[in-house]
């Protein structure tokens, strides 16, 4: 049998492509091996969000070059380079950008038949594809991701999204109500949605009213009919919001709908105004913490997560302090925080990469240390309360076997228990909090555990604080 192996760098939405590009070649007779050596096709699913990732990207090819296999790029930086990606590493044989990614099995064949190095990378703005998980009963792992929307509409100065994933392009709510209904009929228990900006969503069946606030969206409108529609689903979650889109009517969401988690991933960038504004992310400061307390009000316990970017091109001591102070006063409880990379063809590149490496890297460090110590803080008033907790996958902290995430998404370790193994949906009692996670004991089973294949798709970490 054919082997083929994917490699995939960055987001969820790349391991949602990946997940898809999977299927696919096994529906073209592909077996998936987790490690490319040894495999006919491999598939680099890449990121340019930073320029580290795209290092990593250059890294991996030099390593694979080696290997009698076909080598394929896909993704941001398969948009983003095209053509030139042959000229600089003449050994890719096919770049794929993440609207031609269903041309794949037709591209491995072509290749295979010796066609020369080709490039598919064109928007489908015209007539929007999206990528179906195709999962049968038994197929499917019991928390999948579903697109909503994709590419990227908001201009934030340091922001290579809209050029590698193009205009904002929406799935109609009928088709993504059926998609997870279909899912959560497989053995699905928790679904994520996704998009670039994923609460920006509007039904292109269903047109806004005429006039209506940019702002406005129709994504909790489609919350509500995924909770009404998907009898069986237990959880529901969306990444990445734009705190923009955060209406009122997605607060009144969280407040009506349980199945919706109590955690949000809600990306600020910046605690200073003159920065935000600088970034082009059309929020103030004050803006952001009244709609960050509004989702707390809207659903008790709820716990915030977000993306920061430090040493953005003038960030001053000052900006800096007042990004540590919002961190303060929001109270992360998870923090991504990254150095500013100056990108191709983004706006920002204009302003001047002024603060010195040194500098960011301090500035990353001591963001870091906030966001643990926060971290710890909030695990900590956690020992002794009960998690519902989704079981995702076997565990090897102290004498847990198994892993799983409450509706906050903190990680949990505990003892094996009748019923219990992925999919399972069970009541854990906190006994103790560890740096980044808890340890618990399971008191009931509300669903037990599903038979899961396992996925053999490899995912290249990148690391969440750069060194
Ligand atoms: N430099 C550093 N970080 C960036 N991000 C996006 N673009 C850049 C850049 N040029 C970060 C943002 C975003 C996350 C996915 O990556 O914080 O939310």
């Amino acid at each position: 049998m054919k082997t083929a192996c994917l490699v995939t760098f960055g987001c969820q939405m790349n391991v949602h492509d990946s997940q898809r590009m999977e299927e696919l070649l096994r529906a073209d007779g592909f077996e998936l091996v987790p490690e490319p050596e040894g495999a006919d096709v491999i598939v680099l699913n890449t990121c340019s969000v930073r320029e580290k990732a795209e290092q990593k990207l250059r890294s991996e090819v030099g390593r694979l070059k080696r290997l009698d296999a076909l080598v394929i790029v896909t993704g941001c930086v398969a948009q983003q380079e095209g053509e030139r990606l042959l000229d600089r590493m003449p050994y890719i044989d096919a770049v794929i950008g993440p609207d031609n990614l269903h041309e794949l099995p037709g591209v491995v064949r072509e290749l295979e038949g010796g066609a020369p190095s080709m490039v598919r990378a064109t928007f489908d703005t015209e007539a929007p594809r999206f990528l179906v998980n195709e999962a049968t009963p038994g197929g499917v792992a019991s928390s999948a991701y579903v697109t909503t929307m994709k590419g990227c509409d908001e201009r934030c100065s340091f922001c290579i999204v809209p050029y590698t994933r193009g205009p904002e392009r929406y799935r109609s709510a009928d088709d993504i109500v059926s998609e997870v209904a279909r899912l959560v009929a497989a053995g699905a228990r928790e679904v994520v949605l996704l998009g670039q900006t994923v609460n920006s969503y509007r039904d292109p069946a269903v047109p806004m009213p005429e006039g209506s606030d940019p702002d406005d969206s129709q994504f909790a409108s489609l919350l509500r009919r995924i909770v009404g529609e998907a009898k069986g689903l237990l959880r529901l979650r969306y990444t990445s919001p734009h705190p923009r889109h955060l209406t009122p009517d997605l607060l009144r969401a969280h407040a009506e709908l349980e199945t919706l988690a109590e955690h949000v991933h809600l990306p600020v960038q910046s605690g200073s105004d003159r920065v935000l504004k600088r970034m082009i992310r059309r929020y103030t400061r004050d803006e952001y913490v009244r709609r960050a307390d509004a989702l707390r009000s809207a659903r008790k316990g709820l716990v915030l997560s977000t993306d920061i970017i430090v040493g953005f091109p003038g960030e001053t001591a000052e900006d800096f302090d007042a990004t540590l102070s919002l961190v303060r006063e929001v109270g992360f409880v998870g923090l991504f925080g990254f150095k500013y990379s100056p990108r191709p063809y983004t706006p920002a590149l204009k302003l001047r990469d002024d603060v010195p490496e040194q500098e960011k890297q301090q500035r990353l460090e001591a963001l870091f240390e906030l966001s643990e110590a926060q971290l710890r803080a909030h695990l900590a008033t956690l020992v002794g309360t009960r998690a519902r907790v989704l079981v995702e996958g076997p565990s090897k902290v102290g004498a847990a076997t198994w892993a799983g995430r409450t509706e906050r998404n903190e990680i949990v370790h505990f003892e094996a228990a009748p019923g219990v193994g992925p999919g399972a949906f069970a009541t854990v009692e906190v006994t103790r909090a560890n740096k980044h996670s808890l340890e618990g004991r399971v008191e009931s089973v509300a669903v037990p555990a599903a038979e899961k294949p396992r996925s053999a798709i490899r995912r290249v970490a990148l690391p969440l604080v750069e060194a």
